[in-house]
């Protein structure tokens, strides 16, 4: 199967003014109908800055991002003007997305008023009405209210409404529900997973909360310092997970009864900074397993199951 949206080895390099800065290195991520894959990672580890790679909003520094197929730098200006609304991007802070000024209706609407060509079936309201009832609000109820009106779970939803409104192939949400409560997430969380399915669509979960992540993807990427750590099936990573990193994130979760097999205790509590990363793997100053090859020598990403891959010197093994 074709992957929806494929991107093959991007890094993004920012110039800072000291220096440049890597904050993505080599990541390749591949993104199918119906499926989510959650990116998960402390902050600053690089998962804005892939997330603005693949909608080349600017492009990456290096790598390919192909959406059914197409690489999107092989577009002009204008073809990927005319691609974008297939991806489109949740952001974390719902209210700051949304302006104050306008009308629920209007908001949602905006995607559809962009290109009054096509006017849907059914006449624009009665589409709104049928994108508000996607994301669990009554339009009736609804619809004229303005942003103040709403709590911040509710214009999660309306800014995903308008989000589908554009009827996307990708849905990426960057730290979608990380400012709502815990019920708020939630609700949100579910209404994410089943959009994937129910329409189709690819998603793109982002989260520094591995948590939250059990609940909303089927895959998982683990990112540490701008590269993939670990990556495969949500349910097999979280079972046993092979990277001390992936390891030390799952037991910063509260779960009872759940038993790792290695030592999880990170060695120092931040992650290095990307402009002085260490040598070899840059997980190494915080690992417990550490070794002088860790130093020496980046791991390479290797293939451990058919669908599960994991760049470590020294992954854990029977857990
Ligand atoms: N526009 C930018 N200019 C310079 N540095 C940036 C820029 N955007 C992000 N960074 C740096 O890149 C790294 C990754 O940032 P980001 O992608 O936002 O991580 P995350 O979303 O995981 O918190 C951080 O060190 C951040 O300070
Ligand atoms: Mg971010």
């Amino acid at each position: 199967m074709t992957p929806v949206l494929e991107a093959t080895g991007i890094s993004v390099v920012h110039r800072t003014r000291s220096g440049p800065l890597h904050a993505v290195t080599d990541v390749s991520l591949s993104l199918e109908a119906r499926r989510t894959l959650a990116l998960v990672g402390e902050s600053g580890s690089g998962k804005s800055s892939i997330a603005k790679a693949v909608l080349h909003l600017p492009p990456p520094t290096s790598g390919t991002v192909r959406l059914d197929g197409t690489d999107l730098a092989a577009l002009s200006a204008r073809e990927l003007r005319g691609l974008r609304p297939r991806m489109q991007m949740v952001f974390q802070d719902p209210l700051s997305s949304l302006n104050p000024r306008r009308r629920v209706r209007d908001i949602v609407a905006e995607p559809l008023d962009a290109h009054p060509g096509t006017p849907p079936k059914g006449g624009r309201d009665a589409r709104v009405d049928e994108l508000l009832d996607a994301v669990g609000l009554p339009g009736d109820l609804f619809a004229d209210r303005r942003p103040t009106q709403l709590s911040g779970g509710q214009a999660q939803r309306v800014a995903i409404a308008r989000a589908l409104a554009a009827e996307p192939r990708v849905l990426i949400a960057d730290e979608a529900v990380s400012a709502l409560d815990v019920s708020a997430q939630a609700t949100v969380l579910n209404l994410l997973r089943g959009l994937t399915e129910t329409l189709g669509l690819a998603g793109l979960f982002i989260s520094h909360d591995l948590g939250v992540v059990r609940a909303v993807s089927d895959d998982v990427a683990v990112l540490y310092l701008g590269r993939l750590c670990e990556e495969g099936p949500t349910e097999d990573v979280l079972a046993a997970p092979t990277h001390p990193y992936t390891a030390a994130l799952l037991a910063a979760v509260p779960e009872p009864g759940r038993a790792l097999a290695a030592d999880t205790r990170l060695v120092a509590a931040d992650p290095p900074s990307p402009l002085a990363p260490p040598s070899g793997c840059g997980f190494r100053t915080r690992c417990p397993l550490a070794t002088a090859r860790c130093a020496a020598e980046q791991p390479a990403t290797v293939r451990i199951a058919p669908d599960r891959r994991v760049a470590c010197h020294h992954p854990l093994t029977g857990a």
